[in-house]
């Protein structure tokens, strides 16, 4: 299993470029199911996860190409409308292509994720959304079979809570059910206006996608399109405190300011410069220890979940005491005892990590449990005094291109190693 093998104490200095969002290209790809026309996609970044949606995309029968960084899919029938149990266990966003197989073949076979590292993350929001259409659903054996022979109707969806790829999923299903589905409470991450801004360009009709209610007027069939993914705001954001936490000097290029608001406003508060760059560039001064600012998780345009953990890096440095309170997932925090191993001063009540600042980490051998919160250790270990080792980093390889190459321009001390 490769690992990581990183010296901390050099600043980060010059240009970190961002690459397509990943969390976009998941559902952009299953979307490419909906039509038996070419869908080309732009920017999509070479992760793990996104190999991983590309297999199911064959699995079901679509042909995938790669040309020119771009990639071609060709769904002109679909033999297997199934996402079996081996690719859902090592990606739950698997569920995406469950509304837009039922839409397109009337019938859909999807294993049910399990638990995982950071919650128990279940899809039944999901499958109440996709009987709100029409299509009639049976849970046995571990799957989740979808039926609706007859294509799905338009309906309301309100949504419990706010769920990202529940949203995606049922704005899928509802671009080619009969009538108008009006989605209640759905989520406003730019992700979702992605995906909807592609369906549009397929032929959907689609109204308020990033706003909370999607109105969206059901049509025939769709079309070959070609599309541009989002950059990757939790990449931005990463790299934002990696600038930060290194007491660096980096301008992130290609981002989109806007979406890592929220994030940006904080670094502020806690005594980073962070100046805009024109529309898509951003540039990150810090050259002491962060004040500590308190910040809790919530859904777009609040804190994202998927950057808690590296601000937490950061907040282990501050002067002050902290306190990170976690809304999304309940079991986000299992960075917390892999950054104590490095020195830091941290305690969970609850949904709640109280982060008592310290003058300086140390570097340890510490283990990845899932994807943000390899990030966080990386963020800490280019700071620490001496060598990290961080073990697992195919958590990393499921989110970020190239990470080490990436930072290692910048001036990180990092290597990877088996
Ligand atoms: N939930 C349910 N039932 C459902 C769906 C969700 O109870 O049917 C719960 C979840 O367990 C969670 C909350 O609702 O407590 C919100 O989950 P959501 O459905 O929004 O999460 P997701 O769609 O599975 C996406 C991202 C995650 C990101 C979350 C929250 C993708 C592929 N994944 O997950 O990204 O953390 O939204 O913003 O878009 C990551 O990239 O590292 C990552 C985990």
């Amino acid at each position: 299993m490769d690992k990581f093998k990183i010296t901390g104490g050099t600043p980060l200095s010059g240009e970190l470029p961002v690459n397509g969002s990943k969390n976009s290209a998941l559902p952009a790809l299953a979307a490419c199911l909906l039509t038996d026309e070419h869908v080309i996609l732009r920017r999509v970044p070479q992760v793990k996860d996104l190999e991983t949606m590309q297999s199911l995309l064959i699995h079901t029968g679509a042909r995938v190409s790669h040309e020119d960084g771009r990639i071609c899919v060709h769904a002109a029938s679909l033999d297997n409308p199934e996402a079996p149990y081996d690719v859902v266990k090592t990606m739950r966003a698997s569920s995406l292509v469950l509304g837009p197989l039922v839409a397109r073949t009337g019938r859909a076979r999807v294993s049910m994720p399990g638990g995982c590292a950071i919650g128990a993350r279940p899809i039944n929001m999901h499958v109440s959304a996709l009987e709100q259409l029409g299509a009639t659903i049976e849970q046995a054996h571990g799957y989740v079979e979808a039926q609706a022979p007859d294509g799905l109707r338009g309906g309301t969806v309100h949504f419990d809570r706010i769920t990202v790829t529940g949203t995606e999923d049922v704005l899928m299903a509802a671009v080619l059910a009969r009538g108008e589905t009006v989605i209640r409470n759905a989520a406003r991450e730019p992700e979702v206006k992605d995906l909807a801004d592609l369906l549009v360009k397929m032929g959907a009709q689609i109204k308020g996608a990033g706003s909370s209610i999607i109105r969206v007027q059901g049509v025939e069939r769709l079309h070959g399109a070609e599309h541009t993914i989002i950059p990757d705001r939790i990449e931005a954001g990463t790299f934002l405190l990696a600038a930060a936490i290194t007491k660096g000097d980096v301008t992130i290029t290609g981002c989109n300011p806007e979406h890592v608001a929220a994030l940006t406003v904080k670094m502020q508060q806690a005594g980073a410069e962070v100046e805009e760059m024109g529309s898509d560039a951003l540039r990150v001064r810090c050259s002491h220890r962060p004040k500590a600012v308190d910040v809790t998780t919530e859904e777009y345009p609040g804190f994202a979940t998927d950057l808690q953990a590296q601000y937490m890096a950061w907040m282990t440095l501050a002067r002050g005491i902290s306190f990170v309170t976690e809304t999304i997932f309940e079991n986000r925090f299992m960075h917390t005892q892999e950054l104590a191993r490095m020195g830091a001063n941290i305690r969970i009540e609850g949904r709640q990590a109280i982060v008592a600042g310290e003058n300086e980490l140390t570097g340890a051998q510490v283990i990845a449990s899932d994807l943000r919160a390899s990030a966080s250790l990386v963020l800490a270990a280019m700071i620490a005094k001496g060598e990290s080792t961080i073990d697992r980093v195919y958590h990393m390889d499921r989110g970020y291109e190239g990470i080490e190459q990436k930072l290692a321009a910048v001036g990180a001390q990092i290597e990877r190693t088996q």
